[in-house]
């Protein structure tokens, strides 16, 4: 294991641990969930589910991930060689695979809407344009592809000098690029309703619904249940605190979710438009309200537009990144394979899947798999079932299987860390008991949907 890369140190751990967790669930769905449901009611509640629930499933990841300096496979099998645990970890390297199949899509959207927003001809037909950019058989492939090599070659670059360079260096720069925006966003007039839907408490909204949504969201956002936070954990020295680690992880990735939404709500508001979430809200509704804005300066518009796409092009990226690596860890360790080699392989994987997701909705649109096309299919597939059923695994696996010294061991760096050896004991029993039943009751409402 000598040969085996780390992160340098804690920052970089956590940079790319946060680069991960913020992505578009960040941009899309919490502004719209924390509105629809409560606005500072349903923030309040989030952080609960970060606190109690979110973050025992990343200790329990980042746990086996540092514990064993192996790919999501090798970890099980390294801690409990010989049982079927591993094939349980295979599963959690697949996951990540179809997820980044569908991603690359999106981010490669946000590429061709960067690049379209520099051309004057973008203020016209608008509402018409996101349809027809995805739904037409070349462009997206071409952007997909664009996305897919720059992810590639970071990853190529290896632990040090691609993953965790790239996101040291995107991460402050995403964080300034949504301030600028909220900060022009909030000065639109009529953007007080905007900033009022978000966070105005409202706690006759909040539902045992409301409190579902919250733990899907804290999932989702964190990345839980796919490797990744495993893998990247697996990189972290011996002697850094996982605590803070983790918890800064959800920190940031919590302070960037209410930023995105005073640069989403407020324009939307201001331009008098209904919020919605998903993609038709970043690649329909804002594209109008740049329109929209253009009538007072049309250079400007031009500016926060592409400023927008290219922010949600960082942001896809760094978690691309970290959904590649998983893969590549796994078929460099275990299948012996050189770097170059590994990233090539799941290139091609992704690459067609992603090509199949694309098409499908437009040319391949007919083409179903359970009643849906290949791109809901996967996402589907991923966000309800792959995602819950390999965080409870990770729980189940921590809390029952490991032994409980290892663990604490690991979490409290050989009882070096006193905080975490305060907390240990809470945290076991959230991890052992709470989760896997709170994760079992998200995964049985999923099947209900
Ligand atoms: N957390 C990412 C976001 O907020 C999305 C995501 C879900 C993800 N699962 C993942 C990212 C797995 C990386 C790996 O958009």
């Amino acid at each position: 294991m000598s040969g085996r890369e780390n992160f340098a140190g804690a920052v970089g751990a956590v940079m790319a641990m946060a680069g991960s967790a913020i992505g578009l669930g960040n941009i899309w769905r919490f502004p719209y969930m924390a509105g629809q449901n409560g606005g500072a009611a349903f923030i309040i509640i989030y952080l609960l589910c970060v606190v109690f629930l979110s973050l025992p499933i990343m200790l329990s990841e980042t746990i086996i991930g540092r514990s064993s300096h192996s790919n999501a496979f090798g970890a099980m099998e390294k801690i409990a060689p010989g049982t079927g645990w591993k094939w349980m970890g295979l599963l959690t390297v697949i996951s990540p695979l179809i997820i980044l199949s569908f991603y690359s899509v999106v981010g490669g959207w946000s590429i061709g809407f960067a690049v379209k927003s520099l051309y004057p001809g973008f203020d016209n037909s608008v509402s018409s344009v996101f349809g027809e950019f995805s739904s037409s058989a070349w462009k997206p492939l071409i952007c997909h592809t664009i996305f897919l090599l720059v992810t590639a070659v970071v990853v190529k670059a290896g632990i040090r000098n691609g993953i965790e360079k790239f996101n040291k260096y995107s991460l402050p720069l995403l964080f300034v690029l949504i301030v600028l925006i909220a900060v022009y966003s909030l000065s639109l007039p009529g953007s007080e309703e905007g900033v009022k839907y978000l966070v105005k408490p409202d706690f006759s909204q909040v539902t045992s619904k409301t409190v579902a949504y919250a733990m899907g969201q804290s999932f989702f956002s964190l990345s839980l249940g796919v490797g990744t936070i495993l893998t990247y954990s697996s990189y972290i020295k011996k002697d850094t605190d996982i605590l803070k680690a983790s918890a800064s992880t959800a920190a940031f990735d919590m302070l960037f979710a209410l930023i995105a939404g005073f640069a989403v709500m407020p324009a939307v508001f201001a331009a008098g438009i209904e919020p919605g979430a998903g993609p038709g809200l970043i690649f329909e509704t804002l594209p109008f309200i740049f329109v929209k804005m253009s009538a007072i300066s049309p250079v400007l518009s031009h500016i926060v537009a592409v400023l927008f796409f290219l922010s949600i092009v960082i942001a896809a990226l760094t978690s691309s990144i970290s959904m590649y690596e998983v893969g590549t860890a796994y078929l460099v360790e275990e299948k012996h394979m050189s770097r170059n080699k590994a990233v090539a392989v799941i290139f091609a994987f992704t690459w067609i899947l992603g090509i199949l997701c694309s098409l499908s909705l437009g040319p391949l649109s007919g083409l179903k798999i359970a009643g849906l096309c290949v791109f809901d299919f996967c996402d589907v597939l991923t966000s309800n079932y792959l995602m819950t059923f390999g965080a409870l695994l990770y729980v189940v696996f921590v809390g029952w299987k490991m032994k409980r010294q290892t663990v604490w061991e690991d979490f409290t760096n050989g009882g070096r860390q006193d905080i975490n050896v305060k907390v240990f004991k809470p945290l076991y029993f959230l991890i052992r008991y709470v989760a896997p039943i709170v994760v079992i009751l998200i995964f049985l409402s999923n099947l209900t949907l």
